[in-house]
């Protein structure tokens, strides 16, 4: 039994006195601690190091006493182990120098065994529930299809991807040969995870709203439906599509356990939009951290009022930035503890 158990409550939509608090890459360059780890071990050293990766994974909960842990991992690991070589660059981020372009480079990606490519993951996941003791529960989570297919088509980060929508709109059969290689290696993946200990798992489409709503449907989505299908009876999803608004009443009746919202759409709107049952998790916009503290608590505590304490998960609306104070994080996590109504 895990002892604080409200993130495993909102997910279930059950009532709550407060709603539970995680921040999206909690774990990772705001922190003195982590930039301690960094300069001695490169990132994917880091990730397939179980002593490492369950040790940056605590370290924001130490810190600020989170509701929920996020194994520190990266989404990239996925097409690392289907044979497309990942390289992290510092200041540049993520490189892939082989990325695939046409049909062939399609067929030469490897749906791979999970515990061969990836057991460094579920090691760090069984060393991490050592750890945490019971004490919060512990996410496990990846990249959604279309987002992978991203960094995989591209070979980097770009502000439209616009290699990979071109290799969609081209070559459509492909493209959706790649989306079921990968939805299929995720789908393993992900029940691997939560055999290994995970109590819960997020779904990041992060450039889900890169697609037209109609793209969308056809490039991610229904990608995306088959994971959540594919994980019902094992653990609650979360599905974040970052700019994936449109998409929120779709989503609402996929089965996943909770939504996640970005601060471009008001709590109103999402809770419309999803018609008023699901949980919810959001939205503050990370660089809104760059208040001052008095601020972003006033804000929080406005949040919590406009989404309603129960079925929901206050989250930000992305990541957080490597330049946010230690004190504003605080303060994030600090109003949400202190929230009555
Ligand atoms: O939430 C956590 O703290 C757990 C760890 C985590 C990382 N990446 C560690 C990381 C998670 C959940 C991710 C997910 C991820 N990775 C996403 C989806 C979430 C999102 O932000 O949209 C994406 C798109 C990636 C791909 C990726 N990895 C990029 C674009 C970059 C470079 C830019 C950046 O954020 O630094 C990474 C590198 C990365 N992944 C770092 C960390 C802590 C920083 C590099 C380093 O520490 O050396």
């Amino acid at each position: 039994m895990i002892k604080n158990d409200l993130f495993l409550k909102a997910l279930k939509g059950e009532t709550v006195d407060r709603p539970p608090v995680w921040m999206m890459r909690q774990a990772g360059r705001y922190l003195p601690e982590f930039m301690e780890i960094r300069e001695q071990y490169d990132f994917f050293t880091r990730c397939q190091t179980p002593e490492l990766a369950s040790e940056i994974t605590v370290q924001p909960i130490r810190r600020f006493n989170m509701d929920a842990a996020i194994l520190f991992s990266d989404i990239l690991v996925i097409p690392q182990a289907m044979e497309i070589e990942v390289q992290m660059k510092p200041n540049f981020g993520p490189y892939l120098p082989d990325p695939i372009r046409k049909a062939e480079d399609v067929t030469r990606v490897v749906v791979p065994d999970i515990n061969d490519t990836l057991g460094y993951v579920m090691e760090a996941i069984k060393m991490t529930k050592e750890k945490l003791n019971d004490e919060i529960p512990l996410i496990g989570f990846a990249g959604s299809p279309w987002t992978i297919l991203c960094y995989c088509v591209q070979g980097q980060g770009s502000k439209s991807f616009d290699l990979a929508k071109g290799f969609c709109f081209t070559q459509p059969e492909a493209a959706h040969e790649l989306l079921q290689k990968i939805t299929d290696t995720t789908i393993a993946y992900l029940k691997e995870k939560v055999k290994a200990g995970c109590d819960a798992v997020q779904i990041f489409d992060s450039w889900g709203g890169m697609l037209s709503p109609i793209d969308y449907q056809e490039f991610s989505w229904q990608y995306i439906q088959q994971i959540v299908d594919a994980l019902k009876g094992h653990a609650p999803v979360i599905v974040f599509g970052k700019g994936c608004w449109f998409a929120l009443n779709k989503m609402a009746q996929s089965g996943a356990a909770a939504l996640g919202v970005d601060w471009t759409c008001s709590a109103q709107n999402a809770r419309y939009l999803t018609g008023g049952q699901i949980t919810l998790q959001g939205n503050f916009d990370p660089a809104r951290l760059l208040s001052p503290p008095k601020d972003i608590k006033k804000m929080v505590r406005q949040m919590i009022d406009e989404f309603g304490k129960d079925r929901y998960i206050v989250n930000l609306g992305h990541g957080i930035l490597p330049n946010i104070p230690l004190e504003n994080a605080k303060a994030f996590v600090e109003a949400v503890k202190e929230y009555s109504q």
